[in-house]
């Protein structure tokens, strides 16, 4: 049968309310590639795959959440949605409005969302809104505005978001016929560690497929659930994750400490040192904090404090690299130039 959708194959299993209409644009079903040469390259003795979260239709994993918070949001009868983000919600956000006909209104922190978000957020038609403050701060200010307009929330306090973001633990449960000994990922806002959690441990109480062990990893410029405080200024390369106060916190913290897991730090040159080492080992190339979860297995295993051998680890990959090609294009050297000919090329490509 064709695939229509994560609400069509999963809604059964998800907590949504009966008025919700399907917006979809068929999302979900994404890879789990093994990363053979990335394992050998951490040390080897275990299989290591990559859920790549990237190839989503607005390339980043929110277009779980919000064909889930969308729907809902259509059958309820409202007319607009709002977030704040650090890009790829927002992306989301616009895009599933559209499909569903509604207005959506984004508030972004000022200069610091990547090209390739801001730029899905204006092609699917949302009012963007930069705020000159954090994403702290304008989660803050939608907040307040939905509980006083008849606007829709959907960032991930929406409970509905963590609802379809739960699919991912399930399709992972499907591929492997189990769930894997250790689950690594970046943790923002915390709303995607926490629906992992739950999509897990149900689909453990329904197939029996056991349960990962959770490591969490945030940016260290940016890491209150590492620090046990909120950061007031958070900041790091990896600008999806820059969140100080975490909306999810304590069930990220949660997450962790009920699979045995941790939630650890990660410094912007070890996320970028592996966002490289992953596209040239492995062909898949991811933005700054998507790379932050192989990046904290990689601290990890280098300090004997996780111990691979033997083991099954999957990476959720949350976005695509084109999302934040600056980082990527800023510091290489400019691409050589040829004179259009064959010997000036094969002057430039062959040896000696
Ligand atoms: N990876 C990427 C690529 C993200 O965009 C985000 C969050 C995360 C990881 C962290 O997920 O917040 O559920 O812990 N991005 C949000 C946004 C904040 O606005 O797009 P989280």
């Amino acid at each position: 049968m064709t695939y229509q959708g994560l609400l069509h194959k999963y809604g059964h299993l998800l907590d949504l309310p009966t008025h919700t209409r399907p917006v979809s644009l068929l999302e979900g079903n994404t890879p789990l590639i093994p990363a053979e040469s990335l394992s050998r390259q951490l040390g080897g003795g275990f299989e290591l795959f990559i859920k790549y979260e990237g190839l989503n239709p607005t390339g980043s994993f929110k277009d779980r959440g919000m064909t889930a918070a969308v729907s809902e949001a259509l059958g309820r009868g409202a007319k607009t949605v709002i977030c704040a983000s650090t890009g790829n919600t927002a992306a989301s956000a616009a895009a599933y409005a559209a499909r569903a006909g509604l207005k959506s209104i984004v508030l972004i922190p000022q200069g610091k969302v990547a090209a390739g978000k801001l730029a899905g957020a204006v092609a699917y038609g949302a009012q963007v809104i930069q705020i000159d403050g954090s994403f702290d701060d304008a989660l803050t200010m939608v907040v307040q505005i939905s509980d006083k307009h008849p606007i829709c929330l959907v960032n991930s306090i929406n409970p509905y978001r963590i609802e379809g973001q739960k699919t991912s633990a399930f399709e992972i449960c499907e591929n492997l016929g189990a769930a894997p000994d250790w689950l690594c990922l970046p943790v923002g806002n915390a709303g995607n560690i926490t629906a992992y959690w739950a999509g897990f441990k149900q689909y453990d109480g329904i197939k029996a497929t056991g349960l990962p062990r959770v490591l969490g990893v945030q940016a260290a410029g940016a890491a209150p659930l590492v620090l046990g405080h909120p950061v007031e200024q958070p900041e790091t390369v990896a600008t999806a994750i820059r969140i100080g106060k975490p909306a999810r916190g304590e069930q990220a913290l949660e997450a962790a400490e009920e699979s045995n897991g941790r939630i650890i730090a990660a410094s912007d040159d070890q996320i970028l040192d592996m966002q490289r080492l992953l596209a040239k080992l492995e062909g898949v190339w991811v933005e700054p904090a998507s790379a932050a979860g192989l990046a904290g297995l990689a601290i990890e295993i280098a300090a004997g404090r996780l111990n691979p051998q033997g083991k099954r680890i999957v990476a959720i990959c949350t976005g695509h690299g084109m999302k934040d090609p600056d980082i990527i294009t800023r510091d290489m050297a400019k691409p050589q130039i040829v004179a259009p000919n064959l010997a000036a090329l094969e002057a430039v490509i062959l040896d000696g």
